[in-house]
């Protein structure tokens, strides 16, 4: 066995630098871009941002902070069907990740929020998951000395206001970018990057029209796409999409294409977290958008290409938050 498995390494070996020598000459060409590491500008309202993302007593109940549901720790999501909000309410969506979220042209699903500060403002109102109001969360921080004086150091006033705060948390996230994934390195010219199946995944996801809608250094989040060209996509979820916004019937189940960086750590998927693997999804994908079924082995090639999109993950020294002050109002978890 082992005498005649020499030559068909060979042949393997031969075959991958042929595919790699032509890759190389294309790299130039590839509709996929490396992403860029993130430059720090300012970092105290990074830091101060970064104190906000994980202060849960932004939250009616005291418990629940963005990362919550966005978990820097699980690829910044929270690995569930949807979200659990206040009093353990199920949430209406899958909550996408908040690593890249930054190279995304609009946020959420529907792209209701043009930027991630418009977008931070949310959450912390919304009933169904942090359940607070914008004064309640200004009073909270009002009343704490340490934030106060943060806030005054990072703004230059004495306002405290939601803006501020929203501004912080958006400062924060756009530090949240993954570089370094080994489909990066492949890019930038490091040849040995991808394993030869990687590479062969790579070739099927530009081949088969995959990269139609995933491309750009995000691969997605620069289109709305419909979910279900080809074939319906049967959910009981009840989002519409970009008709939400819109009005146009036009636009009915027409999403944000979700971005596949780190998309190994953000199952499940969809926006209505119906596939729970990611060979699921592109068997899914295959089918509904491109009217194609994969072979196992075709599947498996994606699914391994996928998994070189995983980058370094924040480095984050955990923040330790200012204490309470006695004016400070105590959260109501169970009212
Ligand atoms: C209870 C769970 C929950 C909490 C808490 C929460 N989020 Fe989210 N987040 C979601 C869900 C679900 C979505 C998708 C909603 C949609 O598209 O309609 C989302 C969407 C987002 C997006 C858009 C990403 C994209 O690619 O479209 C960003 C950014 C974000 N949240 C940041 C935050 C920040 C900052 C906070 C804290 C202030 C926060 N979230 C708190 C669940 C949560
Ligand atoms: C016509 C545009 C289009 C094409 C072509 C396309 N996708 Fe998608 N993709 C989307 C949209 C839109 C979504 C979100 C759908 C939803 O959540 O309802 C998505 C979601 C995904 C997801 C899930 C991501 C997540 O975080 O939930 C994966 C994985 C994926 N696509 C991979 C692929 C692969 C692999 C191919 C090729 C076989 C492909 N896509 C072809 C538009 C497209």
């Amino acid at each position: 066995m082992l005498t005649k498995s020499i030559p068909l390494t060979f042949a393997v070996v031969a075959c991958a630098a042929l595919m790699a020598a032509g890759s190389v000459m294309a790299q130039g060409q590839e509709p996929i871009r490396p992403i860029q590491a993130a430059k720090v500008t300012a970092p105290a309202k990074v830091e101060l941002g970064k104190k906000l993302f994980f202060d849960p007593r932004l939250s009616k109940s005291g418990s629940i902070s963005c990362n919550s549901c966005h978990n820097l720790s699980m690829g910044g999501s929270d690995n569930l069907k949807t979200s659990i909000g206040d009093k353990w309410q199920k949430g209406p969506i899958n909550s996408p990740t908040v690593l890249n979220s930054s190279g995304n042209i609009a946020q959420f699903w529907d792209g209701r929020a043009k930027d991630l500060k418009e977008q931070a403002g949310g959450p912390i109102a919304n009933p169904g998951e942090m359940a607070f109001t914008h004064e309640l969360a200004v009073d909270m921080l009002r009343s704490i000395p340490q934030y106060v004086s943060e806030f005054k150091k990072v703004f230059g006033n004495d306002k405290l206001t939601i803006d501020e705060v929203t501004a912080a948390i958006a400062a924060f996230e756009e530090t949240l970018v993954t570089p370094n994934s080994r489909f990066d390195k492949w890019l930038k010219g490091d040849h040995k990057a991808l394993k030869s199946q990687e590479l062969a995944g790579y070739k099927l996801f530009k081949a088969s029209g995959c990269v139609g809608c995933h491309n750009g250094p995000n691969l997605g989040g620069n289109s709305y796409q419909k979910m279900g060209v080809v074939e319906a996509f049967k959910t009981t979820n009840t989002a519409e999409g970009r008709s939400a916004i819109t009005g146009k019937d036009a636009d009915r189940f027409n999403f944000k294409v979700p971005t596949l960086r780190n998309v190994e750590l953000t199952y499940p998927y969809f926006h209505d977290g119906s596939a729970n693997t990611l060979g699921e999804a592109v068997d899914t994908m295959g089918r509904l958008q491109l009217g194609r079924k994969f072979t196992d082995t075709e599947n498996t090639e994606i699914v391994a290409f996928l998994k070189t999109l995983t980058g370094d993950q924040p480095k984050l020294t955990l923040p330790a938050l200012p204490p309470s002050s006695d004016k400070t109002k105590r959260p109501h978890p169970f009212e």
